[in-house]
């Protein structure tokens, strides 16, 4: 008789506020991240079994870290396991637990840069809390909960984020709020779908994974060493030049073996985005080092500091422009591209 077929869900802790601690159940900004292991996250979540319909859950802790410092180390092992899972015929979706901090950076960077084809028919659902774990009325067990009914629900597909009971796609999402529980947005685009009392309700289509993406090329960015360093500045009144002639300024590659993410930042430059103010402008004397840079060879990006809306291209604009990208994702998408230059 043919072994019965089981599917399954992976869940992979990374850290964030989600498994953070603080001494005072009352407290709920004064503890520290990445304390809880993924065991006691899931066993702390209610009802599982009934959402997992039969459905067995295997969990693995990939990282454990605030996510405000998020390294290249640990989106390149991050990437290697969500595609590992993802290829396993047994593995209905992926939920990722992060911190909110950077989030929408992680989700667009595994958006990028995993197969097109695995993301077509599987979900890769990122969740996260705005209360840590040891709060009196913690929001993290409902979230990992709302997460898993994606990562199962038919259909489901691509790269996800999941709070409050709204699902984002990876490409629109946003961190807009410093403390409410639901604390992204899609901007314009709106939220993917909901989830209500354990049930999915979609407003719009699941989202395509980037198959006209020539940089998603997961072995590349397994075997990576050298991040193309991609720096980001902002307009403003009275902006200058000085932040841009400070990065073109020569920097020794020296030594640049075995670099930590702070030792990569001594990597010569090669990207600028540019957060511009309104539609991507830029202050006149910050325009000319720009100017400067880009005749060094440097790559620069125009994207807005507005917190919704995209950088229409104008003619006159001698930068390229961020493709409604918020500043932080052109940033990776710069990198990656490079990369695969
Ligand atoms: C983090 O991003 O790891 C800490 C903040 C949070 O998760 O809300």
């Amino acid at each position: 008789m043919a072994a019965k077929f089981i599917e399954k869900v992976l869940v992979l802790a990374t850290g964030g506020t989600i498994a953070g601690s603080a001494a005072s159940a009352a407290d709920n900004i004064g503890y520290t991240a990445a304390q809880v292991g993924v065991s006691q996250l899931l066993a702390a979540v209610p009802g599982l079994d009934q959402v997992l319909a039969g459905r067995t859950l295997e969990a693995e802790q990939v990282a454990q870290i605030d996510s405000k410092d998020m390294s290249f180390a640990v989106w390149q092992q991050l990437a290697q396991r969500v595609n590992h899972h993802l290829a396993q015929a047994d593995v209905a979706g992926i939920v990722i637990t992060h911190g909110t901090d950077t989030l929408e950076e992680t989700a667009y960077f595994l958006h990028a840069v995993l197969p097109a084809l695995q993301l077509a028919s599987k979900p890769v659902v990122l969740t996260c809390a705005m209360r840590p774990a040891s709060s009196v009325a913690p929001d993290g067990p409902q979230n990992i909960r709302d997460a898993v009914v994606v990562a199962t629900t038919t259909g489901a597909c691509g790269v996800l984020a999941v709070c409050a009971g709204a699902v984002h796609a990876a490409a629109d999402v946003q961190k807009v709020h410093t403390y409410r529980l639901d604390a992204f947005s899609s901007g314009d685009a709106g939220a993917v779908a909901y989830v209500e009392e354990g049930a999915v309700r979609l407003v719009k289509n699941w989202p395509l994974a980037p198959v006209d993406m020539a940089h998603a090329a997961i072995e590349k960015i397994a075997s990576v060493n050298h991040w193309p360093r991609v720096e980001i500045v902002m307009n403003y009144a009275g902006a200058s030049g000085a932040l841009v002639d400070a990065l073109l300024a020569p920097v020794s590659a020296a030594g640049a073996q075995g670099q930590t993410d702070a030792q990569l930042a001594q990597v010569p430059l090669r990207g600028l985005v540019v957060a511009g103010t309104g539609n991507g402008t830029i202050h006149q004397d910050l325009e000319a080092a720009l100017r400067r840079a880009q005749a060094l060879g440097v790559r620069v990006v125009r994207s807005t500091r507005c917190a919704t809306g995209r950088v229409l291209a104008t003619e006159s604009s001698e930068f390229a422009h961020s493709k409604g990208l918020s500043p932080v994702k052109a940033r990776i998408a710069l990198m990656l591209e490079l990369m695969q230059a």
